[in-house]
């Protein structure tokens, strides 16, 4: 049998197995018991196929993806399918928060950062008002699930687990934790974070697929009768989770996976982009992968040719879901600041900017059967929460909520329309007490 000692020999990693011999039987134990957990293959793969001077994975030849904007009527009739399905609990929510709050200077899961909201609400607090609130609605709670980070596990499940209002029902939400990856040196070697302890960073959110197969969620949800998996990001704000209108329009289209986006105005917007590949598949371009002359070009009309922005917000149905959570996924190389040790000394030292590796979940979608995609609204449906201030920050997220409340005050007739809407009594602008539609606009 081979043991993790033959693996790092064998993939280049030796310089661990000397810094084991400099430290105490105790830290050595802890040491070692890391190394055994990390696939050492994975970790040469990733770097040989994605590291430095390797290709981007995105094909050479691309063109757009072409998105549906759905009428008054077609988005009505679309909130009854959907609303159908969330009544015979054919639709669970999968939340990815994986990924600390830093760049909005907070030190925690991003989903409980502080926004300067009524009643305190974060963005965690929102996804479950507004799914408490769609379940008074459709009349059944849609199972719900959280894929933490290594980071943030422990904080967000006690976030979960200490957050004031009505209590949720056991075992509401689930958690489940997402993959790492050893951060590797440019010749791909693994660094240390302090002495005894391997520098594991998350490695992206392309694992969510096997992770769900892996932790049971997916066969579980299937039991009970799930029939469609709706995936979002953690920090937008306005995200609907499990919108009856995504919902009725993806299966009505037929197709085993539906995304949302929003139109794409600005070539330098640090979204992704929804396009098709050689063979007519479709998939997303990264705004870190697509070359800045694919980014900028812009059709007769003046928009760019790849306008279709994805918004993280995906719809897959379980068939697909299963063939996801079998698929090889590419890696990708992100570059990152971070402190590590000198396995010899054991001294903090220089190493520039490691080399971090991760999977992106939409890489799987070339391997589905069929897409359809929804364009929305962006001033209703995205704003994300990224920067401490400026663009995509708490404050202009907060504004977009505040118009869309207002808008939907003046549509109850209610001409103080200052005040903010509660989700938990409101899901899309229907008037609170009712089990109506949405608000139209
Ligand atoms: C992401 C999308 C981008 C899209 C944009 C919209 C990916 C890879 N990119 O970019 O195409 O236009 O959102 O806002 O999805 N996450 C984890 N674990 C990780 C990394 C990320 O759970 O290891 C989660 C985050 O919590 C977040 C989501 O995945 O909910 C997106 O990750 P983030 O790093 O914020 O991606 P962006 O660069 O904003």
């Amino acid at each position: 049998m081979m043991s993790f000692r033959d693996d790092l020999t064998n993939f280049g990693q030796t310089h661990l197995l000397e810094h084991m011999a400099t430290l105490s039987p105790a830290q050595a134990q802890s040491f070692s018991k890391e190394l055994a957990s990390v696939d050492w293959g994975r970790a040469r793969t990733m770097h040989e196929s994605a590291g430095p001077g390797a290709l981007p994975p995105l094909p050479s030849t691309l063109a757009p993806l072409d998105a549906e904007i759905l009428s008054k009527d077609a988005r009505d009739l679309a909130w009854k399918t959907g609303h159908d399905l969330l009544s015979r609990g054919q639709a669970g929510f999968v939340l990815m928060a994986g990924g600390q709050g830093s760049r909005l200077g907070f030190e925690g899961p991003k989903g409980a950062c502080p926004l300067g909201l009524p009643d305190d609400l974060v963005l965690f607090e929102v996804q479950v008002r507004r799914l408490l609130r769609l379940a008074e609605i459709c009349g059944r709670l849609p199972p719900f699930a959280v894929m933490t980070g290594p980071d943030n596990d422990e904080a967000t499940r006690e976030w979960f687990a200490r957050r004031v209002g009505e209590s949720l029902p056991e075992g509401w939400p689930e958690f489940f934790l997402q993959s790492s990856a050893p951060a590797l040196d440019e010749s791909g070697k693994a660094l240390l974070s302090a002495p005894g302890r391997l520098a594991l960073v998350p490695d992206g959110n392309g694992g969510i697929w096997q992770r769900l197969s892996e932790s049971g969620i997916l066969a579980r949800w299937e039991g009970a009768g799930v029939r469609w998996i709706h995936i979002a990001g953690v920090d937008n704000l306005l995200s609907g989770p499990c919108d009856p209108v995504f919902l009725g329009f993806a299966h009505s289209r037929g197709q085993p996976l539906c995304v949302k986006s929003v139109l794409r105005t600005d070539p330098a917007e640090r979204v992704g982009v929804y396009v098709l590949d050689e063979n007519r598949r479709a998939r997303v371009a990264e705004y870190t992968e697509l070359p800045a002359d694919s980014a900028s070009r812009l059709d007769l009309d003046g928009l760019p040719v790849f306008r279709e922005a994805n918004i993280a917000s995906h719809l897959v149905r379980v068939d697909a879901l299963r063939d996801f959570a079998r698929l090889d996924m590419p890696w990708h190389l992100a570059r990152k600041k971070i402190s590590s040790v000198d396995p010899r000394t054991g001294q903090t030292q220089e190493t520039g900017l490691a080399c971090k590796y991760e999977r992106f979940l939409f890489d799987a979608f070339p391997a589905a059967q069929g897409i359809s995609c929804m364009r929305v609204d962006r001033e209703l449906e995205f704003a994300p929460v990224k920067n401490a201030s400026g663009v995509d920050s708490p404050e202009s997220a907060r504004q977009a909520l505040a118009a869309i409340h207002r808008h939907w005050r003046r549509s109850w007739g209610e001409f103080d329309a200052s005040a903010w809407v509660d989700p938990r009594s409101s899901y899309g602008g229907e008037r609170p007490g009712t089990r109506g539609q949405e608000a139209s606009f």
